[in-house]
């Protein structure tokens, strides 16, 4: 059975302009005229609208889930965290999607052209679902920086793309997640198109707790859908 339940308004205060001419295609792509809104129904559906079913057991983790031949180069991490609505509680049983390039900084696309090698072990995609208590975990290699043509000598910092659908329609994210420390943020104009006082909560946390030993680094990115604390998105608004 459905029901319905009405959303806190979203904190635009946190999140990137449709339009932020540094970083150049949101030039071309970002919206002029103003946006349909999801009709008030089917945003405040709660059931959820994809299949469970469809997620195997290997499909959480990147470092087997397209291996052919061996495991993939790189260095191997482990990525977890929470998914937490508006008032801190557990997101349930939300499919967390996550895309990225592989440690050379090349991703397995058509569009792709990058001069850097693709990894015949790597395909760069893993799903999940959260568990009782809101939490994710998948198992990867760190992605590399890779150019991109937008200015001059333009390097993306290294990232992880993650999409989510939390329990209703409308609790859908997409953003990035970035690691501490990583120099080429500062030059990022997709990083530095989010306002500043939400870009925090865009960086991952280096954990020697979730660190396994001898095996792979550790690294914390829990996720708010919604709120004053709600992670930045890349979604029209
Ligand atoms: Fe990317």
């Amino acid at each position: 059975m459905s029901e319905t339940v009405t959303l806190r308004p979203r904190d635009w205060d946190s999140h990137p302009p449709y339009i932020y001419p540094d970083y150049k295609s949101t030039v071309l792509r970002g919206p002029t005229k103003p946006l349909l809104p999801i009709k008030e129904r089917l945003r405040q559906l709660r059931a959820p609208v994809y299949g469970h079913d469809a997620i195997g057991p290997l499909d959480h983790d990147l470092t087997r889930n397209a291996a052919k031949n061996g495991a993939p180069l790189g260095e191997r991490i482990v990525v977890t965290g929470r998914v937490l609505d508006e008032r801190g509680r557990p997101v349930r049983h939300a499919l967390v999607e996550i895309w990225q390039a592989n440690a050379a900084g090349r991703y397995v696309h058509k569009v792709d052209q990058h001069e850097a090698p693709l990894d015949p072990n790597f395909l760069g995609a893993g799903r999940t679902l959260t568990d009782n208590e809101g939490r994710y975990k998948f198992y990867t290699v760190k992605p590399g920086a890779y150019p991109w043509g937008n200015h001059p000598n333009a390097w993306r910092p290294n990232h992880i793309h993650f999409s989510l659908f939390g329990e209703y329609f409308a609790s859908r994210l997409v953003t990035q997640m970035y690691f501490p420390g990583d120099p080429l943020l500062a030059h990022d104009p997709i990083f530095q198109g989010t306002p500043e006082r939400a870009r925090d909560r865009l960086i991952s946390k280096f954990s020697l707790e979730v660190t396994e030993p001898d095996f792979a680094l550790g690294y914390v990115f829990d996720i708010v859908l919604r709120g004053p604390n709600e992670t930045p998105m890349e979604t029209p608004r």
